[in-house]
């Protein structure tokens, strides 16, 4: 559905991906994993069109997507949820679950059932859902951050880093909602992750970035199993 090809990307002179190649395909969950720096940001943001491609080209169910306006993609029903979750701080929970339905013209009965799968998700949404953004843990900041995005109701949705800084426990929880995204519409979900062993575990394949290359791709679990990858990502 979505296919990323060759693709060169720049910030000013300075080079951030390298003749990237990545496809994603109807109904499953790809992690992206690879060091702080690696270029896995970049990418999420060129597919979203916050970054110009300046060679290669990304399609999107066969039309070129690449360098067109970031609310194209949204449009398009693309949704990224970035990394640091950036929720509006002084707004409620329920502010900011509204603004992620904003680009659709939804009708009172649309809305109030998008909202209800994202409560059914995240019940703690709803029992906060008067509270100021702000004001809320890390992970539940983490949950408004996804609860936003499929608001929307997303063809394709992109996490990064959805587990950074928080607790096990809640990572767990993150995990689970990430598989639970995926399989309740079957929406194709992308993973950014420097968690590698949890992001290889939940997701069909994997790509490994490596300063703006992709150096591996395959099956998660045959990558789970690689003595090259356990040494440089899971620890030994
Ligand atoms: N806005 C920016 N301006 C200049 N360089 C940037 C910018 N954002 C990222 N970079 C650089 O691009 C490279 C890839 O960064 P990023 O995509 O954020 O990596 P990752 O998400 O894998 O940690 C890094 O060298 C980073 O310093
Ligand atoms: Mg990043």
């Amino acid at each position: 559905m979505l296919k990323v090809e060759n693709i060169d990307v720049f910030y000013g002179e300075v080079q951030a991906l390298f003749n990237v190649s990545f496809e994603i395909n109807d109904t499953e969950i790809v992690s992206i994993i690879g060091a702080n720096g690696a270029g896995k940001t970049t990418l999420m943001k060129t597919i979203v069109g916050i970054n110009k491609v300046r060679r290669g080209s990304i399609k999107y169910h066969g039309k070129v997507i690449s360098n067109l306006a970031p609310h194209h993609s949204i449009y398009e029903g693309i949704v990224y949820v970035p990394e640091g979750r950036e929720v509006f701080p002084q707004m409620s929970v329920f502010e900011n679950l509204e603004m992620g339905a904003f680009s659709k013209k939804y009708t009172r009965g649309q809305f109030n059932e998008a909202l209800q799968e994202v409560f059914e998700l995240f019940p703690r949404l709803k029992e906060r859902s008067g509270q100021l953004a702000g004001t809320m843990s890390g992970g539940e900041q983490q949950m408004l951050a996804i609860g936003r995005g499929m608001m929307s109701n997303p063809k394709l949705i992109m996490f990064d880093e959805p587990s950074l800084g928080l607790a096990p426990v809640i990572v767990d929880e993150m995990f689970d909602a990430i598989v639970a995204i995926n399989r309740k519409k079957n929406t194709p979900v992308i993973i950014v992750e420097q968690n590698a062993f949890m992001a290889m575990s939940i997701s069909d394949r994997t790509y490994v970035l490596e300063v703006g290359n992709v150096t591996t791709k395959g099956i998660s679990s045959e990558l789970l199993n690689s003595p090259d990858i356990k040494k440089a990502y899971l620890g030994g």
